[in-house]
């Protein structure tokens, strides 16, 4: 039942083949255990699921706004609507229940950290990819509280202001700097400018303080000899990236720089040996003292099924029918829905409440209730293929790794730079960043990630897997690509889920240029630099392979999906979607156009940015926030409040809803 792949053409040396069928023969026994679990569970949790409540004929609460999801963008928009205490906002996320206490959710401290195999998982798939030998892709996401930006890797970066241009006229990057700036408290505030290399000046420019979000620099002492050795690599003017960038979301958004994360430091903010924690929207954003608003309800493990509308032209969301694990209600909604889903389950909600493509819409047998044509399309990522590399020694890369299963992050000011590079190849005449580039202290090489019928299998090298430990990987990621690819339900189920269709038929020649010019670049600093020096054998592409061959087999997903329902063809530019009223996107869903950065940080300013359209647009700019008074007329049930302490560590009874 469960096929693995043979390895595709790679020259690989005997040993390490038996290595890999090594690994493929526990990965296969494993896919076996997991399904055969998947299958039971799967059993007992449909069974509870079909229990419908028949006899809630009423809605069972009401509020002013129902945010559907708390991942990144859901749970900025929860905390800044929440902050108009006339307002009452609920928030749903149909990802597993999660305890707020010490030991789990804490907004202080570390949140669990979950490789892709979680029960958080949805488990999503592409069709398959023509232009990449009709492999799929799989799309790890994150359901629940946080969303995505839970197993992200919280790396800020800013589009440049020419891609921007591409968004509609009053999305430029100079809307949106107060709100990049207004989600951070950014390291340049803390440390000296001679040691960060930001001016005070450019800090007060480009930067905020006192933000949700710390941005801090990591410095990962597994990178050791491989990082420091790099080091005048970086810093050389002639290099493709132009050279070093103290802040690559600053003035300049090219160069080789340092990763600005949203790493929070545990103890005290200036203390350079404190260690770090992941830094999420849910985490910043809904703080205690947010969630015990009197104003605002969160609750997980609540899926919206659909938008309800009235007969009114155009249809008016009036509230969202949810399903959880006692039954399906209705909940009415006084002003506006906003959807958070992320790009694959907000076009899809959209679509099973009957707003879309009437042709598609009528294939899914979904009765229409608006035409809007661009919901799930403009389907865009960013793509990447790794350069791998083995290293002659395994101690120049990670002799020294203290980060440990619980997911602290010691981060050594003087120990050795994490780098990224941002670098235009100059193939076209435009301004932006064709290609990103990590260093990655593993082998993010991942042969069996397509073709596998369980892609919770698949290995994508983040969340600690360390597959071959003298292996470092330069994982190059393509910031434009140019297909457009479209999210289309199967039925009116939620449960049913999309065809994700990237579109993808064949790569440009721009697209095979970006990644040919950079590994052409690299292997010369392999073969005439000290850095080189360090270097083993170019295992991936391999000198041998032709590079087309290589790229066409090894594109993976670099998981930035975007612009399902895009601003200016599916909503306005106030992000209200078309032909509907009441109903407002508020994910990476909405983005204009691409951007040529990790989308987090746009998907954070946006949500900062519609907070205040929303707020301008009902005349409320000046409300203070809610004090802590109860105003909610509630249910009963598994609303999240800090006093919560029953720790459920155990998730396995979930594990269906992703299986
Ligand atoms: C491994 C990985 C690493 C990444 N690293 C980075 C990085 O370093 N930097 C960066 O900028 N970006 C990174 N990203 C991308 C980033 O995480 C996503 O772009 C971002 O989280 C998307 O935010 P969102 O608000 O659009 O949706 P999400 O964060 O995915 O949130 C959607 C939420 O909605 C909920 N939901 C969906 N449908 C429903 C429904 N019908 N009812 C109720 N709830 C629902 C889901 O449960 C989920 O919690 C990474 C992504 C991955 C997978
Ligand atoms: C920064 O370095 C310069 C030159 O090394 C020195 O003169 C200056 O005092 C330093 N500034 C601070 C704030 O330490
Ligand atoms: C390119 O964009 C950067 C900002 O990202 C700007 O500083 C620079 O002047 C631009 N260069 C050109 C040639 O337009
Ligand atoms: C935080 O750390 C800095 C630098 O180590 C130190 O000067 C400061 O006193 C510390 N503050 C607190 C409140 O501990
Ligand atoms: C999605 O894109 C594919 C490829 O262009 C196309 O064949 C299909 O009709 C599209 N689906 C919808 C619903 O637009
Ligand atoms: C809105 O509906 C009208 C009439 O059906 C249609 O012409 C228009 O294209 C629709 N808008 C979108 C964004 O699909
Ligand atoms: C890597 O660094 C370690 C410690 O600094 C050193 O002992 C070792 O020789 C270095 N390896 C190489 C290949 O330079
Ligand atoms: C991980 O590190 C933290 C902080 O140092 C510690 O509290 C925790 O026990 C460690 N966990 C494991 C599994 O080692
Ligand atoms: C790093 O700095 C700390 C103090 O700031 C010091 O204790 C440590 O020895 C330094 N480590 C190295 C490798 O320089
Ligand atoms: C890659 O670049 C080299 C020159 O650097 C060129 O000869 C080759 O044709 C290019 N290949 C592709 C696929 O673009
Ligand atoms: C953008 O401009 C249009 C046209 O002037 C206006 O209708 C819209 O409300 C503006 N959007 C924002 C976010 O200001
Ligand atoms: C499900 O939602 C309904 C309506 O909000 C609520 O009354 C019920 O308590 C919830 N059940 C659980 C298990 O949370």
């Amino acid at each position: 039942m469960v096929l693995i792949a043979p390895l595709s053409n790679e020259s690989n040396s005997s040993k390490d083949r038996c290595l890999r069928k090594k690994t493929l023969i526990i990965a296969f026994s494993v896919v076996v255990l997991l399904a055969l679990g998947a299958c039971v569970w799967g059993a007992v949790m449909t069974s509870k699921f079909v229990k419908v409540n028949k006899k809630k004929s009423i809605y069972s609460e009401e509020f002013d706004f129902i945010v559907v999801g708390l991942g990144a963008g859901g749970s900025v928009i929860t905390s800044r609507l929440s902050e108009v205490s006339s307002w009452t906002v609920l928030a749903l996320d149909g990802g597993p229940h999660e305890e707020l206490s010490s030991t789990h959710i804490d907004p202080n401290n570390l949140l669990p950290v979950y490789s892709f195999v979680s029960p958080h998982d949805p488990i999503i798939t592409s069709l398959p990819l023509r232009a990449a030998n009709n492999k799929i892709m799989y799309l790890p996401r994150f359901n629940g509280l946080g969303g995505t930006a839970r197993l992200y890797g919280g790396i800020n970066v800013r589009p440049s202001p020419s891609i921007m241009r591409r968004w509609p006229a009053n999305w430029t990057y100079d809307d949106l700097l107060p709100y990049y700036k207004k989600i951070e408290d950014h390291y340049c505030y803390y440390y000296n400018e001679n040691i960060t290399g930001i001016s005070n000046e450019d800090c007060r420019k480009y930067h905020g303080q006192y933000g949700p979000l710390q941005v801090n620099p990591t410095y990962l002492p597994e990178f050791a000899n491989v990082s420091k050795l790099f080091e005048p690599i970086c810093k050389d003017v002639s290099q493709l990236w132009g050279g070093y960038n103290a802040d690559i979301n600053g003035q300049q958004h090219l160069g080789c720089s340092l990763f600005q994360r949203y790493f929070n430091r545990k103890e005290n903010r200036t203390d350079e040996q404190s260690d770090y924690f992941l830094g999420t929207s849910f985490q910043g954003y809904l703080q205690p003292s947010v969630i015990n608003r009197g104003n605002l309800r969160i609750r997980s493990a609540t899926m919206v099924t659909k938008i309800l509308f009235d007969k009114s032209s155009p249809p008016k969301a009036i509230g969202v029918m949810i399903q959880n694990a006692t039954g399906s209600y209705t909940i009415k909604v006084n002003k506006e829905v906003i959807l958070a889903g992320g790009a694959f389950a907000t076009p899809h909600l959209l679509q099973v409440s009957g707003i879309g493509d009437p042709l598609a819409l009528a294939q899914a047998r979904i009765p229409l209730v608006a035409t809007n044509y661009h919901v799930g399309k403009n389907l865009r990522d960013h793509v990447a293929v790794p350069m791998v590399l083995r290293l002659k020694e395994a101690s120049s890369t990670f002799p020294n790794v203290v980060t440990n299963s619980t997911g602290y992050v010691k981060s050594i000011p003087n120990g050795s730079k994490s780098w990224i590079i941002t670098l235009n190849t100059g193939l076209r005449q435009d301004n932006i960043t064709d290609l990103q580039i990590y260093f990655s202290n593993t082998n993010y090489h991942s042969p069996d990630l397509f073709t596998n019928s369980e892609p919770r299998q698949c290995r994508f090298g983040s969340n600690g897997h360390r597959e071959t430990p003298a292996e470092i990987t330069l994982r190059m990621i393509l910031q434009d690509p140019s297909f457009l690819g479209n999210v289309t339900a199967i039925s009116d189920n939620i449960h049913h889920r999309p065809i994700i269709n990237f579109n993808w038929e064949s790569i440009s020649d721009y697209e095979y240029g970006v990644f040919n010019v950079t590994i052409e670049k690299f292997r010369y600093l392999i073969k005439n630099t000290d850095w080189g020096n360090l270097i083993a054998e170019e295992v991936y592409p391999g000198i041998d392979v032709p590079l087309k061959t290589f790229i066409d087999g090894h594109l993976e997903t670099a998981l930035h999906p975007i612009s399902t329902c895009q601003m200016g063809l599916c909503s306005d530019t106030r992000l209200r979607v078309f032909n509907i009223s009441q109903v407002r996107v508020c994910d990476a869903s909405a983005f204009g156009e691409q951007v040529d950065a990790n989308p987090s940080a746009t998907i954070f300013a946006l949500a900062e940015r519609l907070a205040d359209i929303i707020r301008f647009d009902y005349n409320e700019l000046h409300q203070q926030p809610q004090s802590k008074t109860s105003r909610v007329r509630e249910a009963s049930g598994s609303t999240i409040s800090y006093k919560t302490t029953n720790n459920m560590k155990d998730y396995s009874e979930f594990f269906p809803q992703g299986a």
